[in-house]
């Protein structure tokens, strides 16, 4: 398949409208589009049509047991394909959308259990970003939409990612700027009370609470426990898998730096590529010479930066001979639970904890 590949430039208005229309023919005809949201690169299809939801799951080689999000333009439109709104739920569109939250639902009988991985709920967001709502609108109004990604691959946050990812799998992408935040939008599951998150996001916890009181976490979505079974399928898989290892370094910046020496002397006779994962401020605090790559996902002081670049630099390392990669991690701020959420799954859960006179376990 030949892959369309649009870049638009801002304020260029005649070709926007044009790209716009053809990527909603192309939507409406059942093909699989691309395009930015204010979260991550999404890979829109009809979410009403079975069979063009399922050239998706074809595309990202994902698991047909893990739903899609179903997005739409406007908030009408979610009470033609979800039962019995709530108040609460009226209240989370009021106050977050457009933006990053989608919310669960039960679902009415028009979607597809093809759309829903066989489940009688379905996951609804309506995004901040304009091209995105642009283009759900001309493709019908229901976009079934996951990260552009390849299954397993860190979510797209640039259109170079979703080009390595879907160039000649699916019909075509629509490149405009980087995404804003970074990391996928927080899913709350409306259909318990007290509702449930199954996924944070840039929309917090307390920023829910504040809105319609308690709300809960599911403890799957922030704990390696192998016996708790996650409520949103797709948090079960390793998702966001760097090509090299990746272990979570928990410590001052000085026993960082001492366990990474002494991880590298205990394997002198062939040292190893190292990776780290560090912020502006600690960058040059680490030891340099050609067998290390360092990145900075930028200040510690702006966690806005660290998401948005948190993905870019993982799937950075995957085009490098790097074996193993370090990492800080990241607790102090608003969106930390997205970020290390994140993080801890691509590291597989490995963290060690680092009191100041850590020694390397043997
Ligand atoms: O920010 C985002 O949400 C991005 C952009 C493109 O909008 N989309 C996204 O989609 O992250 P995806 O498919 O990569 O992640 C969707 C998650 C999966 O973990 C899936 O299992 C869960 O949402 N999900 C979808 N429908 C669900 C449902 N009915 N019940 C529980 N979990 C659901
Ligand atoms: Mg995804």
């Amino acid at each position: 398949m030949r892959t369309k590949i649009i870049e638009l430039l801002k304020n260029e208005n005649i070709e926007y409208e044009e790209i716009i229309k053809e990527a909603g023919e192309v939507l409406k005809a059942g093909g699989v589009v691309a395009f930015p949201t204010e979260t991550v690169y999404g890979l829109g299809a009809n979410a009403l049509d079975e069979k063009a939801a399922q050239k998706i799951y074809e595309a990202k080689g994902r698991p047909s047991d893990n739903p899609l999000i179903v997005h739409v333009a406007d908030v009408d439109s979610v009470y033609e394909v979800a039962e019995e709104l709530e108040e609460k739920t009226v209240s989370v569109m009021k106050h977050f959308w457009p933006g990053p939250i989608t919310m669960v639902l039960k679902k009415k009988a028009v979607v597809p259990l093809g759309t829903t991985g066989g489940l009688e709920t379905i996951a609804v967001r309506m995004p901040k970003h304009e091209l995105a709502r642009d283009i759900i609108r001309a493709g019908g109004g229901f976009i079934a939409a996951p990260s552009a990604n390849l299954s397993g691959r860190p979510s797209p946050t640039k259109g170079e990612h979703v080009a390595q990812d879907m160039d000649g799998r699916i019909d075509m992408v629509v490149v405009q700027d980087n995404v804003d935040i970074g990391v996928e939008s927080t899913i709350l599951d409306m259909t318990v009370n007290p509702p449930i998150i199954l996924r944070p996001g840039a929309i917090t916890k307390q920023m829910l609470e504040e809105c319609i009181g308690d709300v809960d976490v599911d403890k799957a979505s922030e704990d390696n426990d192998a016996t708790l079974v996650p409520r949103a399928p797709g948090m079960k898989y390793r998702h966001y898998a760097p090509k090299a290892s990746l272990t979570i370094l928990e410590g001052d910046i000085v026993s960082r730096v001492r366990y990474i020496e002494e991880y590298i002397g205990q394997n002198s006779k062939a040292p190893p590529m190292l990776g780290i994962i560090t912020t502006e401020e600690e960058k040059e605090k680490y030891p340099q010479g050609s067998n290390f790559l360092i990145f900075s996902l930028g200040s510690r002081l702006d966690e806005a930066e660290i998401a948005s670049n948190l993905y870019s630099v993982l799937r950075a390392f995957d085009t490098t001979d790097v074996e193993h990669i370090f990492s800080e991690s990241f607790w102090d701020g608003t969106m930390s639970a997205a970020i290390m959420n994140r993080l801890n799954k691509a590291a597989g859960y490995k963290v060690i904890k680092l009191s100041a006179a850590s020694k390397i376990d043997k």
